[in-house]
């Protein structure tokens, strides 16, 4: 492997090639002589051992029919190992299916109806929390892998804070302040299991001027490309869950930590975050008896400069990675990581009870 390794990047250079996508596809699939991006289609020289073919994932429906490139993979994530397509004519050739759980009919009906080739695994898509997946009978027994924000799901799917790989002299700048506490909050949709934060929110307001931006409260979207600079003008942001579970937070928390904002949490109990999250990088609500409480603490640490920087200490050996954005995007991640894993995992696997895992 080393061997092919330099000869490809000697090759690579020689051709004076250089591209990223070409070293990657080189890599996987040598093809001496070749000096173009290799083809997909893997297919040896007759003379030649016949090279790998990369597995076909099959995105079954677009997530809640959103399009987007699944040719994005390989740019944001490094991931070029399958052939993404959404052309169900090739359903009996897919090594795996994606099934995003919100685009299942009640009845199963837009389900495949053909029978399941025997090499080909489903993979059941899911990043909402308990509290907002809904319990479509027959689904029990009917998937081989699990895609999800949880720890124990089979492609675990969330922002997570990195150790740094490499140590960097570089001295973390905290970004201009001039708001305290800030929010912003799309969705206040009581059915989703809002109200709990939104009880909090309003206590913690009482004590604490909090700068709330998004189209729940104030009406209007806060557009994405003021989304990091937000964070970063406020020295403390709320990430609150609409639901409790373990596990359960996704990117209201990465926001703050990628733009310099200490993260305020409401969700699961602190342990569960510190299973992800360095302990001193965040606020937890649960610390303290109660909103004024909170309130309290946070107006002491904004006349303590030292005290508020101590929460950036965790910087000086890990990293956070910035989450993509739009609705176009937030889809990506999941489906590219869903790719990776057929690839290089082969394994015969069944999800007998995927409620009882999901809701227990
Ligand atoms: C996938 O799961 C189904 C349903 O449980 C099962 O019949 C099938 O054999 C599994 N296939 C693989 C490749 O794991």
């Amino acid at each position: 492997m080393i061997q092919s390794f330099s000869k490809t990047l000697f090759l690579a250079n020689l051709a004076g090639v250089g591209l990223i996508c070409c070293f990657v596809s080189f890599f996987l699939y040598f093809e001496p002589e070749s000096t173009l991006c290799p083809s997909t289609s893997g297919h040896g020289k007759a003379n030649e051992e016949p090279l790998p073919e990369k597995p076909i994932v099959l995105l079954w429906f677009w997530p809640l029919g959103v399009r987007f490139d699944l040719n994005s993979c390989l740019p944001h994530y490094n991931i070029d190992s399958c052939i993404l397509t959404d052309d169900r004519s090739l359903y009996s050739q897919a090594e795996g299916v994606v099934f995003f759980h919100k685009d299942i009919s009640w009845g199963l009906e837009n389900l495949p109806q053909e029978p399941r080739p025997s090499f080909q695994r489903w993979i059941w898509y899911n990043v909402e929390s308990p509290t907002n997946t809904a319990k479509k009978p027959g689904l029990e027994n009917l998937f081989n892998l699990t895609l999800s924000y949880r720890r124990d799901a089979d492609i675990t799917v969330r922002n997570e804070v990195t150790i740094k790989k490499t140590e960097t002299k570089e001295e973390f700048v905290l970004p201009k302040k001039d708001k305290l506490v800030c929010w912003i909050v799309s969705n206040n949709n009581p059915a989703t299991g809002t109200a709990s934060r939104e009880k909090y929110y309003r206590e913690l307001s009482q004590h604490i001027k909090i700068d709330v931006f998004g189209v729940a409260f104030t009406g209007h979207q806060l557009e994405y490309e003021d989304y990091y600079p937000t964070l970063a003008s406020c020295k403390f942001y709320l990430s609150l869950e609409n639901s409790l579970h373990k596990d359960y937070f996704v990117e209201k928390v990465n926001g703050p930590l990628v733009a310099g904002a200490v993260p305020v949490v409401l969700g699961p109990p602190r342990e569960n975050y510190e299973q992800f999250l360095p302990r001193g990088s965040f606020i937890h609500v649960n610390d303290f008896p109660d909103a004024k409480g909170l309130a309290e603490f946070l107006q002491g640490l904004d006349k303590d400069h030292d005290a508020y920087m101590s929460y950036f200490e965790w910087r000086k050996h890990y990293e956070v990675i910035p989450h993509l954005l739009t609705i176009y995007n937030e889809f990506i991640q999941p489906v590219c990581l869903a790719c990776d894993h057929i690839s290089k995992y082969k394994e015969y696997h069944v999800i007998n009870d995927l409620y009882g895992w999901y809701f227990s």
